[in-house]
């Protein structure tokens, strides 16, 4: 429920001021809405004005019957002869209202002393001496369970001791009620000190009722002022240009990383540190390598560490990493002192996925996205035996989950250790020497050609472009030569996507893997063999690489599709907006319609 007056004391009108192209009543509603976090969201109000804008905008307004002195009355009017359990009291005035604060203000309701609430709050940490002081700004003093003790417009507590180590709470106005507690409120008389401070839920603990504050540090704007609203103006014009693509990112990189031929057999060496009394090592390997006795020695067991060989026939599922976690956690008492991945970018995803999903609840499908992830991953170790991918140093995995393929991207997703051996890629079959390998000269293309280039990405990408022609090219290099350069390529054509991103032929790969199960490396040469159009130089040079390594790609493989398989293609592959946005800027829905994307298919 938004209570929302229309006159305000120090800014009349406020609620309908202008915020970006919408009254401010009208972006807290949407902001509340879009939280998704209630059954119903409604705005009461005592002005006509205010319930035809919200009428009008699609949204569901009440008029309040009576006058009131505060919002909480105004709301409890409106709930009398409404079937609900908890109420929310969000400001009109907060247009910027945040999910993650509601979120935890209803998560009390859950908590062990549900019982002991009447209502819940929130209060933030503040620490500038003259917001502590400013009354304007409500502070709240709790008990050790957060329980709130009082709440004033004085700073409180008072600090007579200044080195006393205390921490003052500014309370937001969000409250949530259990319906008899919000009716009760309704019928009680103001009292002395409410009516001196003018904070209305001090009337709760002069009548003994239990408020339990929740903390949320997310910044808000109140609209208290004409000031505040330029404010919030502005900070939705930034918003707006700040997102995931063009915002200056701080990304992880691998801590530490060993090369050199024969430097796998410094791995019991590198992990001796991180070892845990009881915990044992996951090593996660790739199952080619099930009956090659001479890799699984050197590896190097001890104590109750643990080898599983997973398949990487098929691309990652956020299934299997859920079915490994759970097998882990079954079998041992201690988390693992660590993951180890030895495969290729498969198994190196899957290894980062499971090494995320010890630490973190529920399923790993929650965590497909950006910047999912809460809590730390256990320490784990990315061992390529293939290059190309750039799996060892991205800040990703690629997962296909229930209804989307795409990875869990997070700071703790990135290796802590890697181990390049260029030896340990000696056995890899040549068609999938030449598939992965190319996915790291497509990165380069797809990021050296991006509208999201910059001199960090550039100067990676040119060196393993560089790399590439050399490796595919040219017949002047050793065996031994090669493997060493393709992976020192699939690291810098991995850190040249990390600040930038992939384009066309990675966004149709993500549809082709999606409904037909095709892999990554393979489906990223199909589809980058019919997009001249939009690389004109790079897929010239690929076509070269193919004649020259005599590599026949499989023909028609959308002729037998059906109209529903088709369109599911078309929007995953539509679906990942970032890598459009690089490849064909902020107008490429009109360069790539769904029809132009169905015609590509069908050639391939
Ligand atoms: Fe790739």
């Amino acid at each position: 429920m938004i209570p929302a007056r229309y006159g305000a004391t120090r800014f009349p009108g406020k609620l309908m001021q202008d915020l970006g192209g919408k009254p401010v009543i009208v972006r807290t509603y949407e902001a509340t809405k879009d939280t998704k976090l209630f059954d119903e969201v409604y705005v009461v109000t005592d002005s006509e004005l205010i319930y035809k804008e919200i009428e009008l905008s699609g949204g569901k307004a009440i008029m309040s019957i009576k006058e009131h002195d505060c919002g909480t009355d105004r709301i409890a009017e409106a709930v009398v002869d409404m079937d609900v359990d908890i109420v929310v009291n969000v400001q009109g005035d907060e247009p910027f209202t945040s999910k993650s604060g509601l979120k935890q203000v209803l998560s009390v309701f859950d908590g062990p002393d549900a019982d002991k609430i009447d209502l819940a709050s929130l209060m933030t940490e503040i620490y500038d001496w003259k917001e502590i002081s400013d009354p304007n700004s409500v502070k709240v003093i709790v008990d050790k369970d957060n329980f709130a003790l009082y709440f004033s417009r004085s700073p409180i507590p008072y600090p007579r001791d200044k080195n006393a180590a205390v921490q003052y709470y500014k309370h937001k106005g969000i409250y949530a009620f259990r319906k008899k507690a919000l009716l009760d409120f309704y019928k009680l008389p103001m009292r002395p000190m409410e009516a001196a401070e003018k904070i209305e839920c001090i009337r709760y603990l002069e009548y003994g009722k239990n408020i339990k504050m929740a903390i949320s540090n997310t910044q808000s704007i109140e609209i208290d002022t004409p000031e505040d609203l330029i404010r919030a103006n502005k900070v939705l014009k930034d918003d707006k240009n700040i997102t995931i693509n063009n915002m200056y990112r701080n990304f992880p990189m691998v801590p530490k990383v060993v090369f050199g031929r024969g430097s796998f057999d410094q791995l019991p060496s590198i992990l001796a540190p991180q070892r845990k009394d009881k915990a044992p090592f996951i090593y996660l390997v790739d199952d080619v390598f099930k009956d090659d006795e001479v890799i699984i020695d050197r590896m190097n067991l001890r104590f109750n560490d643990k080898l599983i060989f997973v398949s990487a026939e098929e691309e990652p599922k956020t299934e299997q990493v859920d079915t490994i976690v759970k097998s882990i956690k079954g079998e041992f008492t201690y988390s693992p002192s660590g993951i180890i991945g030895v495969g290729g970018g498969s198994v190196l995803d899957l290894s980062k996925a499971v090494s995320i999903m010890l630490t973190n609840k529920g399923s790993s499908s929650d965590y497909q996205g950006w910047d999912l992830v809460s809590t730390k991953s256990v320490y784990h170790v990315g061992i390529p035996t293939i290059s190309g991918t750039g799996a060892e140093v991205s800040r990703t995995t690629v997962l296909t989950g229930p209804d989307k393929k795409l990875g869990i991207n997070s700071d703790f997703t990135t290796f802590d250790q890697v181990v390049l051996d260029p030896d340990l890629t000696a056995s890899v079959p040549k068609e999938q020497w030449f598939y992965t390998g190319m996915d790291c000269f497509i990165h380069c293309v797809e990021s050296l050609n991006g509208t999201f280039l910059n001199e960090f990405s550039k100067s990676y990408g040119e060196k393993a472009y560089d790399l590439c022609k050399e490796i595919f090219l040219s017949d002047n290099l050793s065996e031994v030569e090669s493997r060493g350069k393709l992976m020192m390529a699939s690291w810098h054509g991995g850190m040249s996507i990390a600040y930038s991103q992939v384009g066309v032929a990675h966004a149709m790969s993500y549809g082709l893997s999606y409904v037909l199960g095709i892999k990554h490396g393979i489906g990223n040469c199909i589809v980058f063999d019919h997009i001249e159009e939009y690389y004109p130089e790079g897929v010239g040079l690929f076509k070269k690489m193919k004649d020259y390594h005599n590599i026949k790609l499989p023909q028609g493989i959308c002729n037998n599709l059906t109209e529903y398989q088709m369109d599911t293609m078309i929007d995953i592959a539509l679906s990942l907006v970032p890598l459009w946005e690089n490849a064909l800027g902020d107008d490429w829905k009109s360069i790539m319609t769904r029809d132009k994307m169905r015609e590509l298919y069908f050639k391939m």
